[in-house]
């Protein structure tokens, strides 16, 4: 079973200014709850055992979310509240199964999760990109699952609108396993209208083979002087590497624009 996650924390968030220039964006309450908070609860509910942090000195501020624990004791010493019990309570749950490893330039997503190579003891592990929310179902629990069934890395795949593929990454499928999943033939970061080959987009929630990181050693720079995740996959493909672009049936909410930001906040209000 897959026991471990990674979740790269180490980005700059310059679509969220200014509320990200003093705040880490993955702070930012969205229904009275850090984004993060959802992100981890997807996890542990998942059967995630440690959880990895790639952050930044700049980003601080979120490990010391977890480790204000004299400030939580003085407070529930002096004040008998039930309710600041009970989210320490859930703080210090967390901060026993989170690590943190440390990239200080943000040089890319390839780059954030070279850094944890040396925690990662299994042949799969998860990783989640903290932006993308998705609701209503448990995407990575899915994915895990089917990681388990075909003995194959799997990432979450949506269909999005033709004009939009330059800011996502994009699959090229080959053949269909049933209604929601399909073997990629390739996958390509942000790619022209004309060069993309369909509208199936990368969503943040990837079961990755540790054989990934010999890939991202060796992997050099691509689309805006970043060292791209994508690419690093696109690599292991091309080696004849099993990947499973996974349909997810939750409901997808993008956390990392300022307009996404908002309508997640609305969307989860009505849950
Ligand atoms: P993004 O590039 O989408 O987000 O990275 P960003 O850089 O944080 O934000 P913008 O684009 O400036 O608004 C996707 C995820 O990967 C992390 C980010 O923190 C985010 O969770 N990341 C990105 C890193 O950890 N390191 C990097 O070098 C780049």
């Amino acid at each position: 079973m897959i026991k471990q996650a990674i979740i790269p924390l180490a980005g700059l968030g310059t679509r969220l200014l200014p509320l990200s220039s003093v705040i880490p964006k993955e702070l930012l309450p969205i229904n009275g709850k850090p984004g993060l908070q959802y992100i981890l609860d997807e996890c542990i509910e998942a059967g995630i055992k440690e959880i990895i942090f790639i952050i930044s000195v700049k980003k601080k501020m979120i490990r010391d979310y977890f480790y204000n624990d004299k400030f939580y004791k003085d407070i529930i010493q002096t004040k008998k509240d039930i309710r600041i019990k009970k989210e320490y309570k859930k703080i210090r749950k967390y901060k026993k199964m989170i690590k943190f490893v440390y990239q200080n330039k943000p040089l890319g997503t390839g780059d954030a999760v070279i850094r944890t190579k040396r925690y990662i003891k299994d042949k799969y592990f998860l990783m989640l990109l903290p932006d993308d929310l998705i609701i209503n179902k448990n995407c990575s629990k899915s994915m895990i699952k089917l990681s388990k069934k075909y003995d194959s890395s799997i990432m979450a795949s949506m269909k999005i609108n033709k004009k939009d593929v330059s800011r996502w990454g994009i699959y090229e499928l080959s053949k269909k396993i049933d209604k929601n999943n399909s073997f990629i033939k390739s996958v390509i970061e942000k790619p022209s209208i004309k060069k993309a080959p369909s509208d199936r987009a990368v969503i943040g929630r990837y079961v990755l083979s540790k054989k990934i990181f010999s890939k991202l050693k060796k992997q050099k720079p691509g689309k805006g002087g970043e060292i791209h995740i994508t690419d690093a996959i696109q690599s292991l493909i091309k080696d004849n590497e099993k990947f499973i672009a996974h349909n997810f049936s939750g409901r997808y909410l993008d956390c990392g624009s300022m307009e996404g930001y908002i309508h997640s906040t609305r969307e989860i209000s009505k849950l």
